[in-house]
């Protein structure tokens, strides 16, 4: 029987909602603060000083008119600021334009521009099989002034002191404290919500359904998540309905992974600490990489569900460390090719170099979005790969990464059928050469990167790494179709 049109139309909305775990797997993400990516109107000009941390000028609609800039690199979904409303003040540690001092749950930033402008960028991300996620707060709200003078009459919905913790400062060696004291009780503080309170945890759940809903959102980044019970979060992952990846700010496998247990992701900070420390500069040992690896393979319920990266928001840019272009393209190369869901911090890509909150936090319009930049294009390789990889190999995503050969400058990494072949020598530090064994290769292979052949005997490459560049192996004959190296 035919359904009405309507009625398939309902179908049809209802069921494209709802992105899963298994479905954002393969996917890789674009990390945009809204304030800072683009200004609507195509404007690459007006300034926007981040020391004064004040809103710039980024909106939806300007997301919207980039959105073929981001897909450039083989990147098919958004991780976009809060969009909850914010204070309005304007204090001594600046503004909200990150998003992350909310007053209304209920009420959008219109800064950021309109319900129907948001809306728009949902529908505009589907249409191109994008998806949208985004960043959300549970821990605490945000009061222009200290914790003492905090009037909580002014916050909605939680409006009444009860559904606060106390102010205290945070006793680092005690996860109680961690939990339950505020992140910041001077200047401008974060009053604690008592997510604890199963009434407070209540109004979150439906309030985070609403959201979802209302916004067709298809994943959540949660915000501050080792500072609230982790008895919080299924409940609340549950009642959001999409894959939930949280901030973990901590680099010990033993504490970061078994929040996995929890929710579906979490941010990869692991494994960036080691890769930092590895490729900042060229006296980094390749052990260093390789022993993280092992830490988060052994230590996560599922390394293909975390969210890898190699810069944010919160981190210098990697570029803040060393100007050489060579040992970023291999931290790009491995943040997209190595295991988990890549993040790709919006401006990586145009080597900003920002240092620490607020430099790192540059207007990507004043970059002008050039597409022939090394390092987009370098993603845009990687990304590619990664994609056709997932859609060739059922076992590509969920297979982890296994070291074949190193050294202490160059590691060569098997995934798949995708060999990476990493050093951090640097573009003046002369030619790396590695013996790789075990490939599987059978053929010749060609590195995607350069687009230039390699051969391979009885299964072995002798590889070269000139300038200090990476090199990315694939089987020439599976690349037909993936729309690298022009194959025919
Ligand atoms: C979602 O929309 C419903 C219906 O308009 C509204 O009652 C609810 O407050 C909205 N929730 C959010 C989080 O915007």
């Amino acid at each position: 029987m035919r359904k009405s049109g309507l009625l398939s139309a309902l179908a049809y909305l209802s069921t494209a909602r709802a992105a899963t775990p298994e479905e954002w797997r393969a996917r890789s993400i674009y990390q945009i603060i809204t304030d800072r990516f683009a200004r609507p109107g195509g404007d690459i000009s007006s300034p926007c000083n981040t020391k004064d941390q004040v809103y710039c000028g980024g909106t939806y609609q300007g997301i919207i008119d980039r959105l073929d800039y981001i897909q450039g690199m083989g990147i098919d979904s958004i991780w976009i600021s809060p969009i909850t409303a914010q204070i309005a003040e304007n204090t001594p540690s600046g503004s909200s334009y990150h998003g992350y001092w909310q007053s209304n749950l209920y009420e959008l930033n219109s800064l950021f521009g309109s319900a129907e402008e948001l809306n728009a960028l949902a529908a505009e991300l589907h249409a191109r099989n994008m998806y949208l996620m985004v960043d959300v707060v549970v821990n605490h709200n945000g009061w222009a002034g200290e914790a003492s003078s905090v009037d909580y009459s002014q916050f909605v919905p939680f409006n009444s002191k009860d559904q606060y913790n106390e102010p205290c400062d945070i006793d680092y060696d005690d996860q109680s404290s961690i939990e339950d004291c505020w992140l910041v009780t001077t200047g401008t503080s974060l009053p604690d919500l008592k997510t604890s309170d199963p009434g407070v945890a209540e109004v979150f759940n439906s309030w985070i359904t609403g959201l979802v809903s209302n916004y067709s959102v298809d994943g959540l980044r949660i915000d501050t998540v080792k500072h609230v019970e982790k008895e919080f979060f299924p409940a609340f992952v549950e009642a959001a309905g999409v894959y939930s990846i949280g901030e973990i700010l901590d680099g010990d496998p033993a504490y970061t992974c078994p929040y996995q247990d929890y929710m579906p992701g979490v941010l990869n900070y692991p494994v960036y600490y080691p890769l930092l420390e590895t490729f900042q500069a060229t006296t980094g040992s390749m052990g260093r990489l390789i022993e993280g690896m092992n830490g988060v393979s052994q230590a996560c319920a599922d390394p293909s569900l975390l969210g890898t990266f190699s810069e944010n928001h919160d981190t210098p840019r990697f570029a803040s460390y060393t100007d050489d272009i060579a040992l970023a393209q291999n931290v790009l190369a491995f943040n997209v090719l190595a295991d988990g869901i890549p993040i790709i911090y919006a401006g990586q890509e145009q080597h900003y170099s920002g240092g620490n909150d607020p430099d790192n936090r540059e207007a990507v319009w004043l970059s002008g979005f050039p597409t022939d930049a090394p390092l987009y294009q370098l993603i845009a390789s990687a990304n590619k790969l990664r994609t056709f990889a997932a859609a060739n190999e059922p076992e590509y995503i969920t297979t982890l990464t296994s070291v074949l050969s190193n050294d202490e400058h160059t590691v060569a990494m098997k995934k798949g059928n995708v060999v990476t072949v990493l050093t951090n020598v640097g573009a003046n530090g002369g030619d790396a050469s590695i013996t790789v064994e075990g490939t599987g290769y059978t053929g010749e292979v060609m590195d995607v990167i350069s687009c230039e052949p390699q051969a391979v005997e009885g299964g072995n490459l002798a590889v070269t790494l000139s300038g200090g560049a990476p090199k990315v192996f694939y089987p020439v004959e599976a690349l037909a179709g993936s729309g690298l190296c022009e194959t025919t």
